[in-house]
């Protein structure tokens, strides 16, 4: 052969090699993932297969409401597995939604805090895998039942508690997001409650993202420029911490400040009298309940469309 000849055949051996290489690797992948089914499969040990999405994967809210799933999961013979983005994002929380319905588990709890998962939580169900909503509900989708608190109710006893303490009220509102559905529902229940009161105005509205230091900042920067605000609302569970430190930032303790969340640091706060009222939440309890609710679907019991945990004002850190 010709040194083009030799060439052109080494080349074709290459490629030949090449293909196989690749086609080995992949055939390797394909018997790996079959492992991993079996592993899966094994590891189950016949137990139902849950997917928990949550609005992040570590935050003091949800890790209580994932503790409460995991809980019930060991007791009741069930595996519960608890995913969330790292910071809260509605398109990762959709897209782990997404992945949790190509695995097919045998139910889907998902925290669905706008309407753009309707139509995922629809094809969920059309697929056959029963869907719970938790902490924020859809009720316009398919979904079998929400559970968690009443927002709205919620939204309305906190605007009633500034009604018989403050008189003239300038208010401020630190809320977690202007889009997910529950705050939007406390927002609002807040709102319809104050306009009873010709001489209530909410003076300005912020957003936190549910973060401790964007509420700091967000209510600093509204209290330089409202002065005239007596009113905070928090409304997701971190707001009021960063609503305090910003006030003692600008040496203000003459603002009544009511919010969400009986979490450990929030009911210190109460403690110190640096916050008047706070809304109590059972976030260990959603985990428990909507889990419960996803065992009695499973079973062919029939289920309630709500479940409202037990949330009410809370004064007095004695009694929580
Ligand atoms: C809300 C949760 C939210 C948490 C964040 C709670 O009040 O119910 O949806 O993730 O606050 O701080």
């Amino acid at each position: 052969m010709h040194t083009k000849e030799w060439r052109i055949f080494a080349s074709i051996i290459m490629l030949a090699l090449t293909l196989f290489g690749v086609f080995l690797l992949l055939d390797i992948q394909a018997l790996q993932g079959q492992i991993d089914d079996k592993k899966t499969n094994e590891a189950l040990a016949g137990r139902d297969y849950i997917v928990m999405i949550g609005e992040v994967d570590d935050h003091a809210y949800w890790n209580l409401v994932r503790d409460g799933a995991e809980s019930y999961a060991k007791n009741h013979q069930m595996y519960v597995q608890y995913l969330g983005p790292e910071n809260p994002d509605p398109e990762q929380q959709r897209e782990l939604l997404r992945k949790a319905m190509d695995i097919k588990p045998d139910g889907i709890i998902v925290q669905s805090v706008t309407g753009s998962f309707i139509p995922l939580i629809n094809q969920a169900m059309n697929e056959g895998i029963p869907v719970v909503t938790v902490d924020s509900d859809q009720p316009d989708s398919n979904r079998i039942s929400y559970v968690g608190t009443d927002n709205y109710a919620m939204g309305v006893a906190m605007a009633e508690d500034v009604l018989a303490n403050v008189d003239q009220i300038e208010a401020g509102i630190i809320t977690g997001t202007a889009t997910n559905h529950h705050h939007q529902l406390r927002v609002a229940g807040i709102k319809d409650t104050l306009t009873s009161d010709k001489s209530a105005n909410i003076v300005s509205t912020a957003v936190s993202n549910i973060k401790r230091i964007n509420a700091r900042e967000k209510t600093y920067q509204m209290l330089q420029r409202y002065p005239e605000i007596n009113v905070l609302f928090g409304i997701s569970a971190l707001d009021v911490i960063g609503i305090v430190e910003a006030m003692e930032a600008l040496n203000r303790d003459d603002i009544y400040v009511v919010g969400f969340d009986t979490l450990t640091e929030n009911m210190q706060l109460l403690s110190d009298e640096k916050v008047a009222t706070l809304v109590s939440q059972q976030p260990y309890q959603m985990g428990v309940k909507s889990m419960d609710v996803m065992r009695s679907i499973i079973n062919g019991d029939n289920v309630e469309a709500l479940i409202h945990t037990d949330s009410r004002l809370v004064k007095d850190v004695h009694h929580p």
